[in-house]
Parts: structure tokens; sequence; C-alpha cells
């Protein structure tokens, strides 16, 4: 059976094509960015955000590994900031944004991402999405402050205009211990 990170790359690998621009808004040890930056090619463009410098590092590790780190671009700055990193002609011109919320794995768990800075960010990546664009948000309830960031996703997702976006959630229906919640956005061909 698939895993809930498998089913938002699915969605995010059916939308990107080569040359395509994608972010990474939640690096963390950089398995979505070589994702991503396998996806997009090496005519693509991928840009990568974390606060914390050890997740960059992890990111860039792997991307070197992978042979794909000529195509990303490493930031580190909160990914409510995204907008900042991007060329101008990226508003409106991203083909896919992934988050994955929570901490690093593997971390001291200290550094998770908040509402108070996921849900701007959030409010950035749509506006980056170009139509036929897709958005994920991969959820963790089950962390302290979890359940409210879980909560305050979907509330985001609820509210977003229905001729502009379509927005979809995912849950396992017969798993305990607060399994993680996937919110896919795609901004709808006009
Ligand atoms: C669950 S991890 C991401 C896992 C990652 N996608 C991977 O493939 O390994 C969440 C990451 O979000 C980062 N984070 C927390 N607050 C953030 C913020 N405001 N902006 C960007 N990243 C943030 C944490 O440092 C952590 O590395």
């Amino acid at each position: 059976m698939k895993s809930h990170l498998d089913i938002a790359k699915d969605h995010v690998a059916e939308a990107l094509r080569p040359g395509d621009r994608a972010v990474d808004a939640t690096a963390g040890n950089g398995h979505d960015t070589a994702f991503l930056a396998e996806a997009v090619g090496a005519a693509g463009g991928v840009w990568a955000f974390d606060v914390q410098p050890q997740a960059l590092d992890a990111t860039r590790r792997r991307l070197e590994a992978n042979g794909v780190a000529d195509r990303v671009t490493l930031v580190q700055r909160g990914h409510e900031r995204m907008r900042e990193a991007l060329p101008p002609e990226a508003v409106e011109g991203v083909r896919a944004v992934m988050f994955n919320l929570g901490y690093l794995p593997g971390s001291d768990k200290t550094c998770t991402t908040e509402p108070e800075t996921t849900l701007p960010a959030l409010d950035a990546a749509a506006a980056l999405l170009a139509e036929g664009g897709v958005l994920t948000v991969v959820c963790y309830p089950g962390h302290p402050g979890g359940a409210e960031e879980t909560a305050a996703v979907r509330r985001w997702a609820e509210q977003l205009a229905p001729e502009r976006f379509g927005a979809f959630g995912y849950r396992f229906l017969n798993q305990n211990n607060d399994p993680p919640r996937v919110v896919i956005v795609e901004r709808r061909k006009m």
C-alpha cells in the first residue's frame, strides 16, 4: 500500500515535466528535494528552504550523491519568505511545491514547523503555482502542536476559492496514533 509520502509524490510526479520549476518548502534530509530535482531534469530548477543549517547540509550531500545538485538552489530562510528567493518570472510559474511539516527526523525535535509561519508560506506557495501546478502538504498531528497545525492547514485548504483551486485531503481510516494527513491543492487550468 502507498504511504502518505508516496501519495504526495504521485501528484507531484504527474504535474512535473523536464524544464519545470519546483519548490521544496521543508528540505529536511533532502528526500523530497532530490525527488523534485530528478523530475525537473537538468533544464529545470528547484528551490529548497529550511531554517536549519544541518538540514541544508544533509540535503546538499544527498543531491551531490545523486548527481542533481546543479539544478537546485538551497536557501537557509523560513519558507514564509520563499517569494523573495525566486526570480520574478517564477510567480505563477512554479509547477510543484512540497511541504513536509513537523521536525527534522533524527534531530532533537525542538525545531518544528509552526502554524504562524506555515500559513503565510502556504499563501506564498499558492501564489507561485502555475495553472495545473500542484501543492502538497504532509501533516503530522501526533507530535506536540501537530494537531493544531494539521487543523490549521485543513482550514486553509477549505477556504481556497474553488474556481481557482481544487483541494483534496487524504487520511488513513484504520490507523491508530494520529497517522499523517496529506493535503493536495491543484491550481485549476482556466
Ligand atoms: C519533516 S522535516 C522535512 C523532511 C524532508 N522533506 C525530507 O525529505 O527529508 C521538516 C523540516 O522543516 C523545517 N522547518 C521548520 N520551520 C521551517 C520554516 N519556517 N521554513 C522552512 N523550513 C522549516 C525543519 O527544520 C525540518 O527540517
